[in-house]
């Protein structure tokens, strides 16, 4: 009798246990600091009942902005990657300078480069009217994200939600964690592996540059001193030689913009991959995926220039890897009201 008593409060407590784990998932500071399994715990379905209209707000946000400047698509989409990548898809990107933060917003591949903060605002703005205190930045960057490729004509994907946002920002993170233009494949490999994920994920990711425009400055150093020998990148195509130095001169024009796929610079596409094999990727990051004498990783940009529609299903993979980077979920973290200040500065 007494025996199962106890096995009878065992299965209780047990039970009790398993229940509490569900309803409050824990986040492990690095334990799963990377984008795959054990899931993160969040779900596509997380809004549903909350906010069941978030993502057409988003979208019809979307389309108004992008309708105005076509490039503000992909500059959303690359506000995921540069918030992902550094300390995990928190908004810690959006924080602007205060107190106790200082902003990734001045880290050097961000400082006069990255964009969209005010569609950010805009969107937040219309979720908060409609959802008071209920989807949060860091879902709002991911939302914004998804439905930018889309409307660009790229693949849509079922996107994990329940982010919650940092209370921080980490600017040496930001110069730590995001890759350089000019890095080599073995270095761009190195950067991605260390977010967890792997060479499909580099190079299906890399195909984000199908859209959008780069400032001279990320790319001059191919024109004029490749190898500090004061020469050009061998491996950069001569007519696109051309067009590219005399848009940025040797001194000076450092702001001035080319595209990153100037096929196609608005449309999600795999034209991207198709100009590095020509020589005509922009960036050196785009072209040594080509030319960096890895056999997987020629193979992919290849596949992925044949085969538009393997493109997008691996692109839809890796985005939602890069998505489950290391989420805020339960009781970590808060949902700003204003995605540029955490919430104790506002109340
Ligand atoms: C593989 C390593 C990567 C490097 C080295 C890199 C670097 C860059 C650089 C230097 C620019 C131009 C910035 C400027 O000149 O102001 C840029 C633009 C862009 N990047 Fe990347 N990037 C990488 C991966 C990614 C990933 C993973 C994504 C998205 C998932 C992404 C999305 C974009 C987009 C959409 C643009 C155009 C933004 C605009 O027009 O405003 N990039 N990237």
């Amino acid at each position: 009798m007494a025996s199962s008593k106890m096995a009878f409060a065992a299965i209780l407590i047990a039970s009790l246990f398993f229940t509490a784990s569900l309803a409050f998932p824990a986040h492990h500071e690095g334990a799963y600091p990377t984008g795959q399994s054990p899931k993160p715990g969040l779900s596509p379905d997380y809004y549903k009942v909350t906010c069941p209209q978030a993502d057409e707000i988003v979208v019809s946000v979307l389309k108004k902005a992008i309708a105005k400047e076509q490039r503000i698509a992909a500059s959303l989409l690359r506000l995921l990657f540069h918030d992902c990548f550094v300390q995990g898809c928190d908004a810690s990107v959006l924080l602007d300078d205060n107190d106790g933060v200082v902003s990734e917003k001045n880290a050097i591949p961000n400082k006069n480069s990255i964009r969209g903060f005010e569609v950010i605002d805009e969107i937040k703005a219309a979720l908060e009217e409609a959802c008071p205190h209920t989807v949060s930045c860091a879902d709002t960057i991911a939302l914004a994200a998804r439905g930018s490729t889309v409307l660009s004509g790229g693949p849509y994907w079922e996107l994990p939600l329940g982010r919650k946002d940092s209370k921080t920002a980490n600017m040496k993170l930001a110069n730590k964690n995001l890759p350089p233009p000019n890095a080599t494949l073995h270095r761009l490999i190195n950067f991605f592996q260390r977010q967890g994920l792997g060479k499909v994920d580099l190079v299906a990711l890399s195909g984000s540059h199908t859209i959008g425009a780069a400032r001279c400055v990320s790319f001059k150093q191919r024109l004029y001193n490749q190898h500090r020998d004061n020469k050009p990148d061998r491996t950069l195509e001569k007519t696109l030689y051309h067009t590219l130095a005399s848009v940025c001169p040797r001194t000076g024009g450092d702001n001035n913009i080319r595209p990153l796929d100037f096929a196609s610079p608005a449309k999600f596409d795999n034209a991207y991959y198709q100009l590095i094999l020509e020589g005509r990727g922009l960036l050196n990051s785009d072209q040594v995926l080509w030319t960096g004498s890895d056999p997987e990783v020629a193979g992919l940009v290849r596949s992925y220039a044949e085969n538009k529609h393997l493109f997008f299903q691996h692109y839809v993979d890796s985005i939602t890897r890069m998505g489950n980077i290391s989420p805020l979920t339960g009781y970590s973290g808060e949902i700003r009201k204003n995605c540029r200040v955490v919430n104790k500065h506002i109340q």
